[in-house]
């Protein structure tokens, strides 16, 4: 969130405003063209593996708030393809070993709990919400060097995508602490029962 605030610093550079990299790029501007290349892997990366957790899930309410979110994914992958073009680069996927890790840990969490159950729930939204968290991260820090390199048509772009993130973020909490997470609870107890 501090990083979304962070007053742009560009008043004394010369640096073209929102006219995309100049030719001969600055380290900074190369480790930004490389974080967007990382963050457009992980979005496209999550177009395909949000559709699993969705038909995983157990609840209707988590399956329709995943369902929201694949499509916002979907939009955000073409706000990240206007930044490239802002920027000046063809849009390109680079892997990004860390989202790859928290989506093999959502998968195995659907492995390890039991189909329909209220704790596959619980697990799928921590899950998601890892997956929030490095979004929310990862977009915080891109707005604040879109504002330092003097693009803020692309800190604009950015910053709807690190707000959407955060509304999911906010919403799976909700989820969570309304309903599910009490009832793995009770799903528990009635098991010990048996
Ligand atoms: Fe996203
Ligand atoms: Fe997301």
């Amino acid at each position: 969130m501090a990083n979304a605030k962070t007053p742009a610093k560009t008043a004394k550079k010369k640096a073209a405003p929102s006219s995309g990299m100049g030719e001969g790029n600055t380290q900074l501007e190369k480790f930004f063209h490389d974080c967007l290349k990382d963050i457009y892997w992980a979005e496209k990366h999550l177009t395909k593996a949000l559709p699993k957790m969705m038909k995983a899930a157990t609840t209707d309410e988590l399956k329709t708030a995943i369902e929201t979110h694949i499509e916002q994914t979907v939009g955000q992958i073409g706000r990240l393809e206007q930044v490239f073009e802002i920027v000046g680069k063809k849009a390109q996927a680079k892997k990004c070993e860390a989202m790859e890790g928290l989506i093999k840990e959502g998968e195995s969490i659907i492995e390890e709990t039991e189909d329909g159950s209220m704790t596959r729930d619980v697990g799928i939204i921590m899950a998601a919400q890892k997956v929030e968290h490095y979004e929310i991260a990862t977009y915080g820090g891109l707005v604040s060097l879109a504002r330092t390199l003097g693009m803020d048509d692309a800190a604009e772009l950015l910053e709807q995508t690190l707000e959407e993130e955060k509304q999911t973020d906010a919403g799976l909490t909700e989820i969570a602490e309304n309903n599910i997470n009490w009832e793995a609870e009770q799903e528990d107890e009635t098991e010990e029962e048996e």
